[in-house]
């Protein structure tokens, strides 16, 4: 019994783990990135004074998007994995507010079809830009 005991360990850690990360924010997305020039057309009219100060914003894919009502929503985002291990930035959470449509933004995603598209800054807090995709999970605040 003695081994039984002993290799009990590692499932003790493992579910350790498994409660504190996914102490979840709700769904599970993908998200890419895109890069100025920034404008907030499908939302804002292109009004930039309704970009965050902080530059902490995203674009909606179709499936967030809700026929232009997910404009100025904010979402709690982190990254949960990517394909290239160490892409994360491990236990970063950021808030992000939607000022355009995706499928329609003027500068392009660097993945077509994510759930949302991060602005650079708000990509980078939580993952290496070197990645074009990422997977996320995400919860509307
Ligand atoms: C980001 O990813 C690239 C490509 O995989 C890698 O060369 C670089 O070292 C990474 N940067 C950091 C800060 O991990």
């Amino acid at each position: 019994m003695w081994i039984h005991r002993h290799h009990q360990l590692p499932y003790l850690l493992f579910f350790v783990f498994a409660v504190l990360f996914s102490s979840s924010l709700g769904d599970v997305g993908t998200a890419s990135l895109y890069n100025p020039p920034y404008l907030p057309t499908a939302c804002y009219n292109n009004d930039v004074s309704q970009f965050p100060a902080n530059n902490l914003f995203a674009s909606a894919g179709e499936g967030i998007w809700d026929n232009g009502a997910s404009c100025g929503r904010q979402y709690l985002v982190r990254c949960l994995s990517a394909t290239v291990p160490g892409t994360c930035v491990q236990g970063k959470i950021i808030q992000v507010k939607i000022v355009d449509r995706a499928a329609s933004s003027v500068s392009r995603p660097s993945r077509a079809g994510t759930t949302m598209v991060l602005s650079a800054t708000a990509f980078g807090e939580i993952a290496n830009v070197s990645a074009n995709v990422i997977n996320i999970e995400f919860q509307q605040v």
